[in-house]
């Protein structure tokens, strides 16, 4: 039998092994445990409402698949993106942490922001890089238990994103650089000033955190879960450091009687985890970055999320800068019924992959696509001060 030939943007994973059980490797990264008890807690809070899955089957029948349904974050807490669950949760862990150090007690999220503890909590100084969406998060999680926050933002974050930081309380800087520079910027500081960096990224050394950050993207997976009884067949998830695409990986995996087929995609110039695949070990992008899609413009990924996504990645993609418009455009305007989804640009690069796929018929016949799978997209983000210009 010959295979088809397959594009260069699209490239399986020579380690996968579909038989591999979720082990303790994958369990120290994204662990299930809990997690149906924090969205129980989570459900106390009045902010929190599940968000929605909608399903496009128009959008469907288009493309030659059985159904596509998306997992809306554009409504999440009213930020606009997944991020609010990481930072958030993460700045928590950190304070009752302490508390329970102090006091051998665990406090509640509604203990340490009445400020029960503030003896212990108020000293801490949280900060972060970040291209925008994570830096919001931490800035809100610091101003919601009452810390000083500093967040890092590369050049090119925009101004809105900067101004939404800034409205939480949090201080920015800015680098003179892209978003690896303000990872090391940060780091730099932190380590002078005694700060505390809550970052969605690992390096050596640093992964307790990153691993609370992703515990708190698990949520949203968990939601899916309980709205879609027959799950999905094939997840195309997009990728900066791989944080989002980690807790989607490991918590499916984990919890589905059937592994899905996982699909990371990431902008071409950003293409951290393509190279890795490729090269079997964390490997920096082969561009510098410079993209649209800011949630997705990383150069490294995030090495302790490889026991999962270097493992149980089916196949990793890329998609063009010109991708992204008209995904945007499609969920804005959608086919037939389908509901209109507000998306910004890294949100809807799980569509730009979907689609490219869709029009590569090698493509479609080795991810197993047919009338029978149910795609899962997520829309990570939604009109975060880059409307869309016609
Ligand atoms: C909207 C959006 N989508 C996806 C991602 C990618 O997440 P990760 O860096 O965890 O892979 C980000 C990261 O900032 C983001 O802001």
């Amino acid at each position: 039998m010959t295979t088809p030939l397959l594009p260069a943007w699209l490239a399986p994973n020579p380690r996968l092994d579909r038989d591999l059980a979720f082990g303790r490797d994958q369990q120290f990264v994204v662990n299930p445990n809990g997690i149906p008890e924090l969205l129980a807690e989570l459900g106390q809070c009045p902010a929190h409402k599940v968000t929605p899955l909608h399903r496009l089957p128009a959008l469907a029948e288009r493309l030659g698949v059985g159904e596509v349904r998306v997992k809306d974050e554009s409504q999440r807490f009213g930020f606009g993106a997944f991020k609010a669950l990481g930072g958030v949760l993460a700045v928590y862990n950190v304070l009752s942490g302490a508390v329970g150090d102090a006091y051998h007690s665990s406090p509640t999220f509604a203990d340490v922001m009445a400020g029960k503890h503030r003896e212990v909590t108020a000293k801490y100084i949280f900060t972060t890089a970040s291209s925008g969406n994570h830096g919001r998060s931490v800035a809100a999680g610091a101003k919601l238990f009452g810390n000083r926050c500093v967040i890092f933002l590369p050049r090119f974050t925009s101004a809105d994103k900067e101004a939404a930081i800034r409205a939480r309380g949090a201080e920015v800087i800015r680098v003179d650089g892209d978003y690896d520079t303000a990872v090391a910027e940060c780091r730099r500081q932190a380590e002078a000033k005694g700060w505390t960096i809550i970052s969605d990224t690992s390096w050596e050394g640093y992964d307790a955190i990153p691993r609370s950050v992703m515990r708190g993207y698990t949520v949203l997976v968990e939601e899916v879960v309980r709205q879609w009884p027959d799950a999905p067949t094939h997840v195309f998830v997009q990728a900066g450091v791989g944080g989002l695409a980690a807790a989607v990986i490991g918590y499916l995996w984990a919890v589905l009687p059937q592994r899905p087929v996982f699909i990371v995609v990431e902008p071409v110039s950003a293409d951290c985890w393509f190279q890795s695949n490729l090269a079997g070990k964390p490997t920096l992008a082969s561009g510098n970055a410079d993209t649209a899609m800011g949630g997705l413009a990383c150069r490294e990924i995030s090495p302790v999320t490889w026991p999962v996504i270097g493992l149980a990645a089916d196949w990793f993609m890329t998609i063009e800068e010109d991708e992204v418009l008209p995904a945007r455009r499609l969920f804005a305007r959608p086919l037939g019924d389908d509901p209109a989804i507000v998306s910004g640009p890294s949100g809807c690069a799980g569509l730009a992959g979907l689609t490219r796929i869709c029009t590569e018929a090698a493509a479609f016949e080795a991810l197993g696509l047919d009338r029978n799978a149910r795609v899962l997209l997520i829309n990570s983000e939604g009109d975060l001060g880059e409307p869309l210009s016609d």
